[in-house]
């Protein structure tokens, strides 16, 4: 898909300061989003408060909602930190998902890292090996990473010339959802219980998405704002908008029935976006 290779192919950055000349209530409440913090360097973090200053430690991942992991680099090469911080019991634990690696945390290869970083940043370019070139980029997803690079739009829209730019709301709802599985995944088997965890495969397996043909994340997220927490009424109103009721005759919250929360591990709990009746 064209559209999506545009997305990939690495790009240097406009900006998004500049975005907020004309965008500026859209860039206000997306620079305080999670996707925007989804990574920083360790000195100053969060994490770097709670574990104490890491020698070799250089970023920290994630924004908070659930916890932090950081990744350091040794003898030239990148490594994944063993001690995760959790924000939900306030501790730190193991980090999930390293039982596999021979060596504790250490990337196989830099492209390994390289992924690790494109997930959670803005233009990002490969180094010499193959690795993720840490100089110049934007860490945190800025405007630029879901819609392409900017300038030749800035430039149009400041001489009030026709000023198009990508923009995944144009798309059918499968590609929609597909923009944000680039990250989010679109891939993995159903009934393994990590899969909860990657929300466009749930949802695309749900009747609601195959038979409605326009459910896409954004009927119920705004793409530049964090997930609405414990709001069961707002997202209630957005299955009424296709369900006139439930034969149960429940109106209130229909998250509990079709929608359950399920804890991954004992600190890390994701939201089934399977819809269905369990
Ligand atoms: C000088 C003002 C200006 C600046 C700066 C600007 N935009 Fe825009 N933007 C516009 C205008 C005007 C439109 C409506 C364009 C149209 O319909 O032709 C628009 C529309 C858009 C759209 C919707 C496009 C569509 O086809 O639906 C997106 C997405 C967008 N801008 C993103 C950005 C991003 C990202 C940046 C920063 C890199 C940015 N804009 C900077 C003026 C601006
Ligand atoms: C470039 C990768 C990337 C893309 C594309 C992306 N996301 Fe995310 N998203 C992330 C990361 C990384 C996080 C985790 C941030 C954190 O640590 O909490 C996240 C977190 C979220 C959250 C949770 C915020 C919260 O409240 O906890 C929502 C909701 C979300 N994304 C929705 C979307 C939607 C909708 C799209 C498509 C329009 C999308 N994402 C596209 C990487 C991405
Ligand atoms: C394919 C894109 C992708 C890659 C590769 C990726 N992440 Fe993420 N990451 C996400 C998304 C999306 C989220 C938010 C949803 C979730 O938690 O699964 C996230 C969330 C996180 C969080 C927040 C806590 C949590 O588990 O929700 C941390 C920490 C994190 N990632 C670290 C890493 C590290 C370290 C690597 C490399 C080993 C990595 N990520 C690779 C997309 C990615
Ligand atoms: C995680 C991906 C993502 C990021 C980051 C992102 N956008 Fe968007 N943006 C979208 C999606 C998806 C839509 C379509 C929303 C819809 O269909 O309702 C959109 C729509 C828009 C629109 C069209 C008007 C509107 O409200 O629908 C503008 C303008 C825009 N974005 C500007 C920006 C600016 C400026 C930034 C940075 C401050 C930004 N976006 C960051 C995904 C993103
Ligand atoms: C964009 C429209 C749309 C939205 C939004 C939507 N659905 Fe659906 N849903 C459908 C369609 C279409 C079907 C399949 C035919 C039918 O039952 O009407 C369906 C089917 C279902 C089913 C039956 C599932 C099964 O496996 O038999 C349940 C339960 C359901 N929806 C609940 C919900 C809940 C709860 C929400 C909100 C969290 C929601 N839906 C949001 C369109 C939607
Ligand atoms: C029918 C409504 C609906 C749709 C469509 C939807 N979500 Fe969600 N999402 C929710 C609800 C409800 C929550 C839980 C909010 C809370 O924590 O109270 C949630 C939470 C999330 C979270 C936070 C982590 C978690 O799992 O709890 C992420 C990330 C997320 N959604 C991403 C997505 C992505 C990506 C898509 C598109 C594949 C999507 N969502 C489509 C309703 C929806
Ligand atoms: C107390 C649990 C519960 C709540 C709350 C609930 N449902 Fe249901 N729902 C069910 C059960 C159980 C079924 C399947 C059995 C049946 O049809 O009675 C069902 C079936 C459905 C179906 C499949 C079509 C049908 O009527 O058989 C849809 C659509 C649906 N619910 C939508 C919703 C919506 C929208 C909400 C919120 C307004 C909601 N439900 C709230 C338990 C619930």
């Amino acid at each position: 898909m064209r559209w999506l290779l545009v997305l990939l192919s690495v790009a240097p950055v406009f900006g998004s300061p500049v975005c907020a000349e004309c965008h500026d209530a859209i860039y206000r409440k997306q620079r305080v989003s999670r996707h925007a913090q989804a990574l920083r360097p360790y000195a100053g973090s969060r994490m770097a408060l709670a574990l104490g200053p890491g020698t070799s430690l250089e970023w920290a991942f994630g924004a908070g909602a659930q916890g932090f992991t950081a990744v350091g680099r040794s003898g030239g090469k990148y490594f994944e930190y063993g001690i995760s911080w959790f924000t939900g019991p306030g501790r730190p634990g193991p980090t999930p998902g390293q039982s596999g690696r021979e060596s504790p945390g250490v990337f196989k290869t830099p492209e390994e890292a390289f992924a690790c970083f494109r997930c959670h940043s803005t233009g990002l370019m490969r180094d010499n090996s193959g690795g993720p070139d840490v100089t110049a980029f934007t860490p945190g997803l800025t405007c630029e990473r879901c819609h392409g690079p900017g300038e030749k739009h800035v430039a149009a829209a400041r001489e009030r010339l026709p000023a198009s730019i990508f923009n995944a709301a144009r798309l059918p709802a499968r590609a929609s959802v597909e923009v944000c599985g680039e990250c989010h995944r679109t891939r993995a088997n159903l009934s393994d219980p990590v899969t909860v965890r990657f929300q466009p495969v749930g949802l695309m397996a749900s009747r609601c998405f195959r038979e409605s043909g326009r459910l896409s994340c954004v009927t119920c997220h705004d793409p530049h704002d964090d997930a609405v927490r414990s709001d069961a009424a707002y997202y209630s109103a957005k299955c009424l908008g296709c369900h006139t009721d439930c034969r149960r005759g429940e109106r209130g919250n229909c998250l509990s029935c079709h929608m359950r929360q399920a804890a991954l591990t004992p600190y890390l709990t994701f939201t089934d976006h399977r819809i269905r009746v369990y």
